[in-house]
């Protein structure tokens, strides 16, 4: 079978390497791709968002699959263009992409089905959020821009002056674009963070091993947030108990809610959860893999990612065990100095040989293109180190480790990721 992966991140790396160690796979195209999925995948020179020309070519080639890595090809459509031409396609169609799409959608449907969720208001107009924000009793309190922003469009505002001034940044000036044309006003909740990401086929679900993110670009969890700088699966604090309780309350009742409203979800459902005081509740809904989380979680997954795919689109799923090898996984991002605001590109990486041949480590690149022979930084986040040990700390301790094979010229990192003690 030949493959097709819309994408150019760490994650869409991951995508490729677990699609290249499925027996029924012999090509792989990766559109646009980067410097390291071009080891194992022939990058298209097609960007994400050329939906037709991408269905063209997966016509041309002959591309039994194709999958979809990212958030703003999903939430545009791109699922219902390629089955509108019969091409065979893994993620959600641009009706049930909405679940990612709009917060004021997402949070709207767990209410109506009774998701356990922060309380919240939505806003299409500045001024009564303004008189909403006034009224309000209890700081901090959470804004969200209601549409895709590269998961920035989240202020965590800790008093009514700087909740006008979020509001005013959202909605006024449109910082974060057209998604702050809906904000959402949330209840701000405490606790621990955790990421399940879900195989869902319409009707069933099957979650993967769990994961932690850390978001904020500082150890400590300090500085603004990021895209991800660094993830480790499995999430200790994610019991069976409370796997029981999201299982009952969050993961097949949101699955059903999807299909009550007409909205069938194929594809990857990622809950971002808070465990609080009162119980898991719902952060936000994505409609695909994390990155940096499919990084940490699909190097435990002993599933043929193909087969599980396929399931998905063909309503499956029911006959399918997912299964995780008993150990852990780490990733350390490497970034370019500067991100999440602005930085250089077109850095030299060295060290990148260091990773052939070696056993349970991966590199995973993000933000990477060829300049001549030489691979140079070209994004934000450059590189996913990321290794497998028999437990966190020895997860931990061999992806730092590989870390330090590589430089650049202002790599920088989070030196806590993984660090539980
Ligand atoms: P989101 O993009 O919705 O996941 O939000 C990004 C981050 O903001 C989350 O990972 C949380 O750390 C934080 N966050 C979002 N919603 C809330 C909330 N209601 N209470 C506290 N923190 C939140
Ligand atoms: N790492 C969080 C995300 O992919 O949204």
């Amino acid at each position: 079978m030949k493959v097709l992966i819309v994408g150019s991140g760490g994650r869409e790396h991951a995508l490729a390497w677990a699609c290249a160690r499925s027996p029924r796979v012999d090509k792989i195209y990766c559109a646009p791709g980067n410097a390291g999925i071009s080891k194992i995948a022939e990058l298209v020179p097609l960007k994400a968002d050329q939906f037709e020309e991408l269905a063209d070519f997966a016509m041309e080639k002959g591309v039994g699959l194709t999958v979809v890595g990212m958030d703003d090809p999903l939430v545009g459509g791109i699922v219902d263009v390629f089955e509108k031409r019969g091409l065979r396609v893994f993620g959600p169609r641009r009706n049930a992409a909405i679940l990612e799409g709009s917060k004021a959608f997402s949070k709207e449907l767990m209410k109506k089905y009774g998701i356990p969720t922060a309380s919240y208001e939505t806003f299409t107009d500045l001024g009564e959020a303004r008189s909403y924000l006034t009224s309000l009793e209890k700081f901090p309190v959470v804004l969200k821009a209601s549409g895709l922003a590269l998961g920035k469009g989240v202020l965590i505002c800790e008093d009514l002056q700087s909740a006008l001034d979020g509001a005013q940044a959202i909605m006024g000036e449109k910082k974060f674009g057209q998604a702050g044309d809906e904000m959402v006003v949330e209840e701000f909740l405490t606790g621990r963070e955790v990421s399940v990401l879900s195989f869902v086929d319409g009707t069933h679900i099957r979650e993967m091993s769990s994961a932690q993110d850390y978001k904020r670009a500082g150890d400590g969890d300090t500085g603004l947030n990021t895209g991800g700088m660094g993830n480790v699966s499995p999430n200790p604090w994610y019991t069976e108990d409370i796997q029981r309780f999201c299982r009952e309350k969050i993961f097949q009742p949101t699955v059903d809610a999807m299909k009550a409203e007409g909205r069938e979800f194929k594809g990857v459902i990622f809950f971002g959860l808070m465990l609080t005081e009162d119980g898991p509740k719902v952060l936000e809904y994505n409609c695909r893999f994390g990155d940096p989380e499919a990084q940490v979680v699909l190097p435990r997954m002993e599933n043929d990612i193909v087969d599980v795919m396929e399931a998905c689109i063909d309503g499956t799923l029911d006959q399918i065990e997912l299964r995780f090898t008993d150990n852990a996984c780490v990733c350390v991002v490497l970034a370019s100095g500067g991100y999440p605001s602005s930085y250089e590109k077109g850095k030299v990486i060295s060290g990148l040989e260091s990773f052939e041949g070696m056993k349970n480590c991966y590199c995973f690149h993000a933000g990477t293109a060829m300049q001549g022979d030489a691979v140079v930084t070209s994004g934000g986040r450059v590189l996913g180190i990321t290794a497998l040990g028999a437990d966190t700390e020895d997860a931990r301790r061999k992806a730092y480790g590989a870390a330090g094979n590589i430089e650049f010229d202002g790599k920088y990192y989070r030196h806590d990721i993984a660090e539980f003690h």
